[in-house]
This record gives structure tokens, C-alpha cells and sequence, in this order.
């Protein structure tokens, strides 16, 4: 699994790295590529790519798909960050952005990331149709803004030091990661114009960001900085409202395991064909970091 997701990450930081020197380059450029690369582990492109070739959707447009989808989560890491969120000084075992550059240059870095993705769906290259640009467009955007994940973050940071029920906590971490996964998982069939399946995508999706938000919740609970790349331990400092906060470690693993079965169950119909997506949902599972 390691290995696919380094190769994969070495094409859409590729695709990336090319488009932002190839347009309009500035000053925030560097900032902007010093928030996406090396970067992370790419778990994001590898579901568009897993689902898409369920599908069988081109690779150049999976491609596509990937590098917006990692241009916005790298802004959202980026801004996550920031003393008046976070106030976290690692991020992907080095400093965070606005260490390096200062504050208004990670926020602007940050906002160009978002809007590059939007530049990157509507570019001429990505050839799709036409409506079928508008609905990917339109559907990044709901799963980015006030109904995605910058609405999540706001209910994340407004939880803090508070108790707050399992439902707004699951609803809180939806919307902050979920939303995302579930577009990793739509995407390809909208291009694909297949609406027998989008529904039952879209819940797969949200499921999957859900139970990647939890694992990223006991990584932080149990793991070490030196394998995640970011500071542990961080979240009861800050008070936040997870599931471990409410209802123990041993719980929320539970609370993972069910979540994964439910998963499985739903990709029953699926067969082999799924098998590169089970493979990555065992590793969001099994991951350190
Ligand atoms: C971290 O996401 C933020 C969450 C939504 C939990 P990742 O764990 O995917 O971060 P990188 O891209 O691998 O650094
Ligand atoms: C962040 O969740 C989710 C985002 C949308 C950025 P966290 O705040 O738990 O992510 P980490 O642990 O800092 O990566
Ligand atoms: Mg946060
Ligand atoms: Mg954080
Ligand atoms: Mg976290």
C-alpha cells in the first residue's frame, strides 16, 4: 500500500507542480507549494482513483480530480494550522506553513490552494463536457464552503472545552472531512453520468471520511509525533469534542470497527472490483500517521 500511494503521490504532485509553474506564478507560489509538497499521504487521490477504476473512468481526469482535491485539502490543513485555530507548528513532519512564511502569507497561500482548485477543474485540459464541469464544480464547492469543511471547522473550534451530544460531534466531523471523501467518491461518477450509483457513493464516502476523521482522533489520543508528522496528545489540551472525549478510547476504536463492517457491507455488491478500495480502507484503519 505504501508504495502505490508514493507513486501516486509522485504523479498528482507532478500534475501540481506543473500547473503552478506553467500559470500565473507569484509570490505566493512558493508558499503554496511549500503547503502541498512533499505532503501527505495522498489517501484522497487514491480513493478517486480506487472508485474510478471501478468505474472506469480515463486516469487523466482521476488525475485531475486528485490534484483539486488535494489543492483544497492542503488550504484547509494550511488554515487548520493557524494560531487562531489549531495553533499547531508541525504539519507533515515540518513546519507549518505560517511558521515559515508568517501568518497573512499562510492564509493568502491558503486561499490561492482553494481557488487553484476551482482554476484546475475549469481549466481547458480537464475534457469533460461541459455540464459535467459545472456539477463537479458545484458539488467541490458545497463540500469545501459552509456545508463542508470550512462549516465543519467553524462547529469544531465552537465544540471546544464544551460537551456536546455523539450527533453533533458525528455531524461536526462530516462536514469538516467527510464531505471531501465523499466527493473523492461521487466525482468519478458524475463524470461517469452513472446516477444509479451516486447515492449509494455518496454514503460510502461520507462513511469513509467519518472513519478516517476517528482514526485521525486516536492517532492523535495514542500515536507518536515523530510517526504522524504533527504533534499528539493535542486534542484533550485544547478541549475538543471527538468521540474519544465523549465516550473513551476503548469505545471509539469500537465505534471504528462497526463503522468499517458497515463499509464492507455496503460494497458487498461490488466484488473484486472493489478490492483496490477495501485495501485502502484496511489501511485508513491500520495507518500511524
Ligand atoms: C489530516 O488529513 C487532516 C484530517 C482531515 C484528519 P491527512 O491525514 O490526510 O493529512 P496528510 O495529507 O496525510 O498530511
Ligand atoms: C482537521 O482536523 C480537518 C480539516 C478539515 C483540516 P484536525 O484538526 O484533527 O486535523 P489535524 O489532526 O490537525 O491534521
Ligand atoms: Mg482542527
Ligand atoms: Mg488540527
Ligand atoms: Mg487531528
Amino acid at each position: 500500500m505504501e508504495k502505490k500511494l508514493k507513486k501516486l503521490s509522485k504523479r498528482v504532485n507532478f500534475y501540481l507542480s506543473s500547473y503552478l509553474s506553467k500559470f500565473n506564478s507569484s509570490e505566493l507560489t512558493a508558499p503554496m507549494k511549500y503547503g502541498l509538497f512533499p505532503g501527505g499521504k495522498k489517501i484522497r487521490s487514491k480513493i478517486i482513483f480506487d472508485v474510478g477504476n471501478i468505474f472506469n473512468v480515463k486516469n487523466k481526469n482521476l488525475l485531475i480530480l486528485a490534484a483539486s482535491v488535494e489543492a483544497i485539502h492542503a488550504y484547509s490543513l494550511i488554515h487548520d494550522d493557524l494560531p487562531c485555530m489549531d495553533d499547531d507548528k508541525l504539519r507533515r513532519g515540518k513546519p507549518s506553513t505560517h511558521i515559515k512564511f508568517g501568518e497573512s502569507t499562510a492564509i493568502l497561500a491558503g486561499n490561492s490552494l482553494l481557488t487553484t482548485a476551482f482554476e484546475i477543474l475549469s481549466d481547458k485540459n480537464f475534457r469533460v463536457e461541459e455540464k459535467i464541469k459545472s456539477k463537479l464544480i458545484n458539488s467541490l464547492s458545497r463540500c469545501s464552503g459552509q456545508t463542508g469543511i470550512a462549516g465543519g471547522q467553524y462547529l469544531d473550534l465552537s465544540y471546544e472545552k464544551k460537551k456536546v451530544s455523539l450527533q453533533k460531534i458525528l455531524n461536526m466531523e462530516l462536514k469538516k472531512t467527510g464531505k471531501l471523501f465523499e466527493f473523492c467518491c461521487i466525482a468519478p461518477l458524475i463524470i461517469k453520468k452513472n446516477k444509479k450509483s451516486l447515492r449509494s457513493f455518496s454514503k460510502i464516502g461520507k462513511d469513509i471520511g467519518l472513519l478516517f476523521q476517528i482514526v485521525d482522533d486516536l492517532i492523535d489520543f495514542k500515536g507518536k509525533t515523530k510517526h504522524a508528522g504533527k504533534k499528539t496528545k493535542k486534542d484533550i489540551k485544547k478541549g475538543k469534542a471527538t468521540i474519544i472525549s465523549l465516550l473513551g478510547y476503548k469505545n471509539a476504536v469500537k465505534y471504528a470497527n462497526k463503522l468499517k463492517k458497515k463499509i464492507y457491507i455496503k460494497l458487498k455488491s461490488h466484488t473484486t472490483k472493489a478490492n483496490d478500495l477495501r485495501e485502502t480502507i484496511d489501511f485508513i484503519m491500520e495507518r500511524t500517521n
